[in-house]
């Protein structure tokens, strides 16, 4: 049987205390994630809700829109509410709709740095992410970049994404990791070895993709299952999640309140370790896990 954990929160970086359970502010955006939402009420409904229901871990990127999700964070929550932790990204560049391209060249995290704590409204980035290696870039230059900013105090920690062990283990030789965000879901497990990674060195790993990553590879159990405990497949995915390492900030992205509710509401879940566990090995063969 394999552990299931049920701690609530997680100390990002030694210091920060978030709920496991936040919310991803990436689908507060127009269709391709590009430019204005189609209901900028709601979106900032969402935001005001997720907060209201104990969220205080908010993931974004200058990237999304570009510039609207921060904007949005900052117009529905600003003054922040003091445990309110905003994670945001650098290193992505934006053509149009669902087009995304790498840039991590030390000017352009410069300017998109200074972007996102004027849009945020913030002194310091609490947990600044480096969105992606950017293979054109000597990797020395971006991680030159990171701990500079962070020796003067623009970013409080540094996480990374979509990033393999060996990167991890090479920003480390430079500066602290505190999180890592990659591609990860109940049937989409081929980061499992970085997750480990992070659980054992105190890393937080955020799943991106949580609830889409699974629909790719559809298991049966997970129906009959959330058939029995009479909840979404969704919700079952998101709590199996949170039990399967203590280290997952869970970030489901939603531009509407009644998915955001679903999704939270699955804290509520009282899946039995029997129940995880079958839910686990009929998921490992789907996903190609067979540790
Ligand atoms: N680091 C990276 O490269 C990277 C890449 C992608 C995303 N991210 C981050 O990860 C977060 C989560 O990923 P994601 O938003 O791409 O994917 P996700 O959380 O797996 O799924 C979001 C999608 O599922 C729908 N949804 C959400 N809750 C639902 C529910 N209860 N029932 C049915 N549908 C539901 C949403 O539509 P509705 O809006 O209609 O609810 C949206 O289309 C993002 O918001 C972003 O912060 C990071």
């Amino acid at each position: 049987m394999s552990k299931m954990y049920n701690n609530k929160t997680w100390t990002i970086g030694k210091d920060l205390e978030v709920n496991r359970y936040g919310y991803g502010a990436m689908r507060i955006t127009g269709k391709g994630i590009w430019g204005e939402p189609e209901n900028e009420n709601e979106a900032i409904k969402v935001l005001k809700k997720a907060v209201d229901m104990g969220v205080n871990f908010i993931d974004t990127a200058d990237s999304y829109g570009p510039y609207v999700s921060e904007k949005l964070i900052a117009k529905a929550l600003y003054p922040y509410p003091k445990d309110l932790v905003i994670a945001t990204k650098g290193g992505l560049e934006r053509g149009g709709p669902d087009q995304w391209a790498p840039n991590a060249r030390p000017d352009h995290l410069k300017e998109a740095l200074e972007g996102s704590l004027k849009r945020l409204k913030l002194d310091q980035i609490d947990l600044y992410q480096l969105h992606r290696i950017d293979p054109k870039v000597p990797f020395d230059e971006t991680i030159g970049f990171l701990k500079e900013v962070q020796q003067k105090g623009l970013i409080k920690h540094i996480g990374l994404s979509e990033v393999s062990i060996d990167d991890i283990k090479k920003a480390q030789q430079q500066l602290e990791i505190v999180s890592v965000q990659n591609k990860y879901s109940l049937t989409f497990r081929e980061w499992e070895p970085e997750l480990e990674y992070c659980k054992d060195n105190d890393i937080a790993f955020i799943p991106w993709n949580p609830i889409i990553a699974s629909r790719l590879h559809p298991v049966k159990t997970i129906k009959k299952m959330a058939e029995k405990y009479k909840v979404s497949e969704s919700q079952l995915i998101l709590k199996w999640m949170f039990n399967h390492a203590e280290n997952i900030l869970l970030i489901p992205g939603t531009s509407s309140v009644k998915h955001l509710e679903e999704n939270l509401n699955s804290q509520n879940i009282e899946l039995s370790e029997e129940d995880f566990e079958t839910i686990n090995e009929s998921a490992k063969e789907a996903s190609g896990v067979h540790a």
